[in-house]
This record gives C-alpha cells, sequence and structure tokens, in this order.
C-alpha cells in the first residue's frame, strides 16, 4: 500500500471523514491534499463526536503523521481553532501536524468577497459555504495569493500585504461598494497567526515523498464530493478548489507522483445527498426527502455550515459517471441504516430527456434540470440494521440492494456502514 486516495463520488457527506478514521489504522501518514474549511468531515469515537475542516481525520490514532498539503487554502483563524480544539479534548496535535509552506492563506477579504460576489449572482447564487475558499482559490490561480511561507515571514508578510492590498481595497470600493480593509491591523493579527503557525509549517511534500520511499503508506483524504468539482461536476454550481478533489488532484495537492497511488476508495451514501443550490435529478421534496434527512442518529445538516441538506434516492447515473472519472477501486458505501425505515427503495439507473431515455450524465445545466429520473424500485427490509457487522447477517432486501448498487457503480462494494461510530461498520474485503 504505498498512496490511497478516499475520496467522496457524490456531492460531498459522503460520510469521506468517517471511513478515513477507520481506514488511517491501516496507513503511516493520512494526508488531506485539497480545498479548505468548506470541507466538514464529522467523526464519532470514543472521544465524543467531532468535526474537522482542515486537520486530516488521522488525528485520532496517536501514532499516525498528519499533513495538510500544498492544495489547501487555510484560514489560519480557522485552524488554530482546530488545533486548541483537539488539544482541549486531549487529542495531541504538535510534532505530529504540519501543513506545507506552499499552502495558501485564506485573508479577511477572502470570506468578505465570498459574500459580496453571492450578493451579486442574486438568482444565480451558488449557496456558497461563505468560507472565502472560493476568492482564495480565485487569487490562487491569478497569482494574488499569500501562501504559508509567506504568513510565516514577518517581513515577507509586510511585503505581500502592501503589493495587494490596494488592489483589494479597489476592487472592494469601485467594483463592489464596499469598505477598504486596514492594512496594518490586518498585518498585525496575521503576522500573529504566522508566529503561532511557525511550528506547524513544514515541506509536506517531502515529508510524504521520504515516507514513501522509506515504503511507508499514505492515505489520501478527498473533500467534497465528484459532482462538486470545478471540471466534471454540475457546473456552475461546483466548488472552486484548485487542485481538483478527484482522485486524480491527490498527487498535485501533497506533491507525489501518480505511480505512487495504488487504490481509489470511492465513498458513495446509500441515497443522494447536497448542501447548495444548482441540479438534483433524484432529489425528493415531499415526505420520504424528509425521511431520508431526519432518520437515525446524525441526521442531515451540513457539517460547516448547519444547513439541510437536500435529500434524494441514490443516483446510478451521477455516480457510475464520478466512478469512472475517479477510477475507483473499491466502493465504501455510507448510511445504509438510513434506509432501514422504507417498505420501498428507489434507485435511479438512467434520466428521460426530451423524450428520449439517456445513462450518461449531461454536461449542460438545463439538461441536467429538465433530466427526469427513470427508477427502479427495491424492497426495502424494515429492519434495524446499526447493530449487524457481517454482511450475510443483513436482511436479504439490503444485501440484495448493496449488491444492485455495486452493479450499477462497475466496482466492488468492499464495505458498507450502518452508524457513524467507528465500529458501525461492515466489512466485505479490504478496501485496499
Ligand atoms: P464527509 O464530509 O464526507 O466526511 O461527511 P460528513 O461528516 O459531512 O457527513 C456524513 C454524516 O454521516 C456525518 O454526520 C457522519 O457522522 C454520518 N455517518 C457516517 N457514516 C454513517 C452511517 O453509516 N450511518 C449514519 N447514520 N451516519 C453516518
Ligand atoms: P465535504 O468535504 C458538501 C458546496 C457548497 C456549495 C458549493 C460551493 O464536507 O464533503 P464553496 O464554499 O466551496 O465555494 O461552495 O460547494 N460544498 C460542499 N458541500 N460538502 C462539502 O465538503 C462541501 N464543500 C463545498 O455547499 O454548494
Ligand atoms: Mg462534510
Amino acid at each position: 500500500m504505498p498512496a490511497v486516495v478516499i475520496v467522496g463520488g457524490q456531492w460531498g457527506d459522503e460520510g469521506k471523514g468517517r471511513i478515513v478514521d477507520l481506514a488511517a489504522a491501516k496507513a503511516h501518514i493520512v494526508a488531506r491534499y485539497s480545498a479548505g474549511n468548506n470541507a466538514g468531515h464529522t467523526i464519532v469515537n470514543e472521544l465524543g463526536k467531532f468535526s474537522l475542516h482542515l486537520v486530516p481525520a488521522g488525528i485520532f490514532y496517536p501514532d499516525k503523521l498528519c499533513l495538510i498539503g500544498n492544495g489547501l487554502v487555510i484560514d489560519p483563524a480557522v485552524l488554530l481553532g482546530e488545533i486548541a480544539g483537539l488539544e482541549s479534548r486531549g487529542v495531541a496535535v504538535r510534532g505530529r501536524l504540519f501543513v506545507s509552506d506552499r499552502a495558501h492563506v485564506i485573508m479577511p477579504w477572502h470570506p468578505k468577497l465570498d459574500a459580496l460576489d453571492e450578493g451579486l449572482r442574486g438568482r444565480a447564487a451558488i449557496g456558497t459555504t461563505g468560507r472565502g475558499v472560493g476568492p482564495a482559490s480565485v487569487d490562487k490561480v491569478g497569482r494574488l495569493g499569500i501562501r504559508m511561507a509567506d504568513l510565516i515571514d514577518r517581513q515577507g508578510l509586510r511585503e505581500r500585504l502592501s503589493a495587494l492590498l490596494p488592489y483589494k481595497n479597489a476592487m472592494l470600493e469601485k467594483l463592489y461598494d464596499s469598505s477598504p480593509l486596514d492594512e496594518h491591523s490586518i498585518y498585525e493579527q496575521y503576522a500573529g497567526y504566522g508566529a503561532e503557525l511557525a511550528p506547524f509549517v513544514a515541506d509536506t511534500a517531502c515529508l510524504a515523498q521520504e515516507a514513501l520511499s522509506r515504503g511507508e503508506s499514505v492515505l489520501l483524504e478527498g473533500a467534497q464530493g465528484a459532482l462538486l468539482d470545478l471540471d466534471i461536476g454540475t457546473y456552475e454550481y461546483v466548488t472552486s478548489s484548485v487542485p481538483s478533489s478527484l482522485a486524480a488532484g491527490a498527487c498535485i495537492g501533497l506533491g507525489i507522483g501518480p505511480t505512487q497511488v495504488s487504490a481509489v476508495v470511492g465513498v458513495y451514501k446509500s441515497y443522494m445527498t447536497r448542501v447548495g443550490n444548482g441540479p438534483m435529478p433524484t432529489e425528493l421534496t415531499d415526505e420520504d426527502g424528509d425521511r431520508l434527512r431526519e432518520h437515525g442518529p446524525q441526521p442531515e445538516y451540513g457539517a460547516t455550515t448547519g444547513r439541510p441538506r437536500r435529500c434524494g434516492w441514490f443516483d446510478a447515473v451521477a455516480s457510475r459517471y464520478t466512478a469512472r472519472i475517479n477510477g475507483v477501486t473499491a466502493v465504501a458505501l455510507t448510511r445504509l441504516d438510513v434506509l432501514d425505515q422504507f417498505a420501498t427503495i428507489k434507485v435511479c439507473k438512467a434520466y428521460s430527456l426530451d423524450g428520449a431515455m439517456i445513462d450518461r450524465f449531461p454536461a449542460g445545466l438545463a439538461a441536467l434540470t429538465k433530466a427526469e429520473p427513470v427508477y427502479e424500485d427495491l424492497p426495502g427490509w424494515q429492519v434495524d440494521t446499526s447493530g449487524i457487522r457481517r454482511f450475510a447477517n443483513l436482511p436479504r432486501e439490503a444485501r440484495a440492494y448493496v449488491r444492485r448498487i455495486e452493479e450499477m457503480l462497475g466496482a466492488p462494494v468492499r464495505l458498507v456502514s450502518v452508524g457513524p461510530q467507528r465500529d458501525q461498520a461492515i466489512p466485505m474485503g479490504e478496501l485496499f
């Protein structure tokens, strides 16, 4: 096992955090490689419930090294808050959590621009998490970013700020009709963050490469889901992460070569959810949608913003599309227990579009908005599965459901989860 990528196959929140938390037992290093604190990864273990936004989900194993790669955009206040929160609950972080010196920094103008942009878009608003991740990614691509290496260098930060802030303030004032930001107070605040974070900043690519050359294993923790990807997702209702959170982005976002990756675990929920705006062909706005949202110990509300998640039946058209693009070698199917309550469960096997049946995921927003799901009905089991730990002990209908999903995805299901706790999982072979 050199490097393994764990990615979301839908619109995020598939349960990547809990799968990484489980799989990390087999790895030496766990690394985030993309996005920022728009991600919210929930882990429930013996210490309680945690919502991680930047720190990799391997942090609960005291012997694992955790890396935050160059592919992230980092809000230093959020990272410091997360570190303090973990330490206050008895999780040791120092000396085993490192942040890339090449990762970009979310500056105060980024969340501000996020909100202003959403306002300007009006009805076309994306429904972002408002964390500034989009504008920080835009600045990265636009070569207007500040990186961790600058943040921890007082002089470098001063120079970078005095070069950038007049530009940003001109935008805020002239384009957005908003108020400018004060250079001195930003400098003082961010130089302070830099001093606090300096012990955590390292060349994380080097750490990962050296570990791999010693024969150690690296688990790469994806954020979001493929349908939120800038290139292959439901554009423009996507996230802006560069590199992509797809499996293909993992190498760039950590700084390793593609020949190091030996497996890709696709995490799929047993049904679909989405937070924010944009097309979702199988969305249910009826009682069944509410039942998907509200059932069980962890109802469907965003781990980052607390927004209710839109819910719908499993979409095999969209999910097969993302399994292929990610080159998924094994599937972890989560939240099967949520389906315990239904007498009949639907799975979307094709779309009906302008009178034709299609089984390919369309690119256009208009087509995705018009696409009508064509469902296959599968019998439910109406038995509590949350205590089951062996596949053979699942009700026959539940086994048939898992097998049907596997067939439609075209990738083997190697794990099913039936609750948020680490042990509420049914292994079906090795994930990698
Ligand atoms: P991530 O962003 O992909 O890590 O997923 P989130 O943590 O945002 O959302 C997944 C939610 O489902 C969290 O509240 C988890 O605690 C919860 N969860 C994960 N696996 C299961 C499961 O098998 N059953 C139930 N009921 N909840 C689960
Ligand atoms: P995890 O890693 C679910 C969504 C937002 C919005 C769109 C753009 O927890 O699965 P952004 O703030 O990124 O500019 O918002 O992307 N989004 C997520 N939805 N889970 C996530 O991460 C998400 N990260 C971004 O809701 O629709
Ligand atoms: Mg999440």
